[in-house]
């Protein structure tokens, strides 16, 4: 049995299940509910048991992240994984998406496995198939190792390889137990973000960027290749956000779809359908090599859905990619951090990614941002998050009711954690996380979530 911690007695601190007061009428009878995290946010540890560094730790060192915040402890999943089962199994859910960091089970990224790191993995795995909750392994969120970004990362084509070693690695030690695989989370976010919005428009950056979107897509083909030969039974997607992008102004339309053509399509048109949006084809035409579009378009069994908001664009001929943010119009309803509330393009996002690419689709992560806080008993209200959430699942129920192929739904996130360069100030738990004692108090969010769960289970 793994070690206890200082469990909070859900059973104790939340009434019986209430009524559902979302719309879930529409979902199908074995739709999956979850939470899902990334190791980076939650695990900590980063200097133990041989982890190697990852560029979003050299981010933290260097102070990058607001408040000073760093990885470095985090939520103390890594200690504290056993609790936060116990969590889940209180929260209902079937299924728990979590990402295996990479620089854990490969300290420099390739070369000798470490062992201790593949231990974390099989222990927290063994763990959930105990309490029931089926594990949703992501192979990368965002935690490159270090060591390959100083070789030039995803700009440099060798990554394909790094990549589908490390995926081969992962299957060869979880695949007896793990069957569901997502590739990549969110890659147009970490390249474009990392590469596409550096300022200038700059060759170089052009270049850099394009390389970088073209070899993340060989990864991802060489890695499913990977995971189907060596997982039997294994149910293999990728996980994508997706945003409708909204013209800022009528004289942004033009910048609008350049912004659809790199947020939304780059990577899931070769993907699914073997074809690259323009103008992405033509500006990483160089960098194709004969075959590669079918390298990249292999058979996936689903579709990851990642949706907050929609994105509102504007033209800006200095950016590599031709737009940036622009304003949206005044009086939009928005989150505690500024995202706008939009459920009806969710429902459309979901209309519109089930017919495009033909595949069941999970929702994988969607949720709110805020500022939550203990009252003096100790309770975390956040009635903001309930009625996101209540308004958002009603929207997928639509979108299931006007014949979208649904099949599960996510929240981000079971825990507050490390909002990336936000730190963590900016929490998206249905569980608040007191840092400096690592108490997890579960939020009002928690039981209405508990609630639908369960409602759904007695339909
Ligand atoms: C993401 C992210 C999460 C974020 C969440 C809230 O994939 O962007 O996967 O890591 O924390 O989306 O911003």
């Amino acid at each position: 049995m793994p070690p206890r911690f200082d469990v909070v007695d859900v059973d104790r601190q939340l009434p019986v299940a209430g009524p559902c007061d979302t719309e879930i009428a529409a979902l199908r009878h074995d739709f999956i509910w979850g939470v899902s995290t990334s190791s980076f946010q939650i695990e900590g540890a980063t200097r133990e048991d041989g982890r190697g560094p990852s560029v979003w730790d050299t981010y933290g060192w260097q102070g990058r992240i607001t408040n000073g915040d760093t990885g470095d402890v985090a939520c103390d999943h890594y200690h504290r994984y056993p609790e936060d089962i116990d969590l889940m199994r209180q929260l209902g859910v079937q299924a728990y998406r979590f990402s295996v960091a990479w620089p854990r089970v490969f300290p420099s990224g390739r070369g000798a496995l470490n062992a201790p790191g593949v231990a974390f993995y099989d222990r927290l795995i063994d763990a959930l198939l105990e309490a029931n909750i089926e594990p949703w392994l992501c192979l990368y969120h965002w935690d490159f190792p270090q060591a390959l970004d100083d070789l030039g990362g995803w700009t440099n084509r060798d990554s394909v390889q790094w990549f589908s070693d490390y995926a081969a690695s992962v299957a060869a030690s979880f695949g007896d137990r793990v069957k569901r695989f997502a590739t990549f989370n969110e890659p147009s976010i970490f390249t474009l973000f990392g590469l596409g919005f550096g300022g200038e428009r700059a060759t170089s950056s052009a270049d850099r960027l394009h390389r970088a979107i073209h070899n993340i897509n060989l990864a991802h083909g060489a890695a499913v290749d990977v995971l189907r030969a060596r997982v039997a039974g294994s149910s293999i997607g990728v996980i994508h956000n997706v945003q409708p992008c909204i013209p800022s102004t009528p004289a942004d339309a033009a910048a609008a779809e350049r912004c659809d053509a790199y947020w939304n399509k780059a990577f899931p048109d070769p993907q699914y359908l073997g074809v690259y949006p323009e103008p992405v084809r033509s500006a990483v035409e160089p960098y194709i090599q004969p075959g590669d579009l079918t390298r990249i378009c292999r058979p996936l069994d689903w579709f990851g859905v990642n949706h907050y908001s929609p994105v509102f664009a504007k033209a800006d001929g200095d950016a590599v990619t031709g737009f940036n943010f622009g304003d949206r119009p005044p009086g939009l309803p928005e989150t505690p951090n500024g995202w706008p509330i939009m459920p009806d393009s969710f429902r459309e996002t979901l209309v519109s990614v089930a017919s495009r690419y033909s595949h069941p689709v999970y929702v994988l992560e969607n949720g709110l941002g805020g500022y939550d806080k203990p009252d003096q008993r100790g309770a975390v209200s956040d009635p903001e998050r309930i009625d996101y959430l209540r308004k958002y699942i009603g929207a997928m129920n639509a979108a299931a009711r006007d014949g979208a192929d649904i099949r599960g739904y996510f929240v981000w996130s079971l825990l507050d954690n490390l909002e990336w360069e936000a730190g963590y100030d900016v929490r998206f738990g249905l569980t608040y996380v007191d840092y400096l004692t690592q108490r997890r108090i579960p939020k009002a969010s928690f039981e209405w979530y508990r609630n639908v769960i369960q409602a759904a289970h007695h339909r």
